[in-house]
């Protein structure tokens, strides 16, 4: 980590903030005795920086529009120097969605309602420049959507950063998870997530089989109908 110079040219301009996101996640694995999500963490490359969105080139995404509130909130459970490295990763990233979820989308609104953005390690799009074991990023939904239950084979930490309300398994009931608790879903556990008033941002954390992406597991609850 080179966080003694400010070069804020090339990749160096967003590298800092990123590892200053994966420190902040880092103290809450350690305080929550994830070990194996740890150690996968500190063996991320910190120049595998995945890469930022060119300028030219915003996404055009409409849950983006939520972006500003959402950091907002975000921030208000944040110290300074962590809230200013969220904005700045969340500012720059290349927001993207599941291409599974754009080929088969589970209801009307949920496209315009939902981005992720991976900042450390390899996308769900393909391999990194060198096997990783982790890789890391944020997660936007827009007030009123219902991310339904979906599963993946990577093992999953997420660092709720805003207030939603939470599923961790097929039909299991949705509550409101604590700002700032990490909540782990092991490989291929069914998780789904609602929003209501408030947009959700959430930093997440893949351990394992990080580039096969997530898929829909359908219809385990009715609170997830359109
Ligand atoms: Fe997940």
């Amino acid at each position: 980590m080179t966080s003694g110079s400010r070069d804020l040219s090339g990749s160096d301009a967003g590298a800092a903030p990123r590892l200053a996101l994966a420190a902040l996640l880092r103290g809450r694995l350690r305080g929550a005795g994830a070990a194996d999500q740890l150690a996968a963490l500190d063996s991320l490359d910190p120049q595998d920086v995945t890469g930022s969105a060119p300028s030219a080139d915003p996404g055009g995404l409409p849950v983006l529009a939520h972006l500003e509130e959402a950091v907002a909130l975000a921030r208000e459970g944040l110290d300074h120097d962590d809230g200013e490295a969220l904005a700045a990763v969340a500012g720059s990233v290349s927001w993207v969605q599941t291409e599974a979820y754009r080929q088969d989308p589970p209801h009307g609104n949920f496209l315009d309602g939902y981005a992720h953005a991976t900042f450390l390690g390899p996308t769900d799009g393909g391999q990194g420049p060198t096997p990783a074991a982790a890789a890391m990023g944020l997660l936007l939904l827009a007030p009123g959507v219902v991310y339904p239950h979906h599963a993946h084979p990577a093992d999953e930490v997420y660092l709720p950063l805003t207030e939603a309300r939470w599923s961790h398994g097929a039909g299991a009931p949705f509550e409101v998870a604590t700002v700032g608790t990490a909540l782990h879903h092991r490989p291929w556990q069914p998780h789904a997530m609602i929003t209501d008033a408030r947009p959700l941002l959430a930093l997440y954390l893949w351990t394992g089989a990080v580039t096969v992406p997530a898929t829909w597991t359908r219809g385990d609850s009715p609170a997830e109908a359109p």
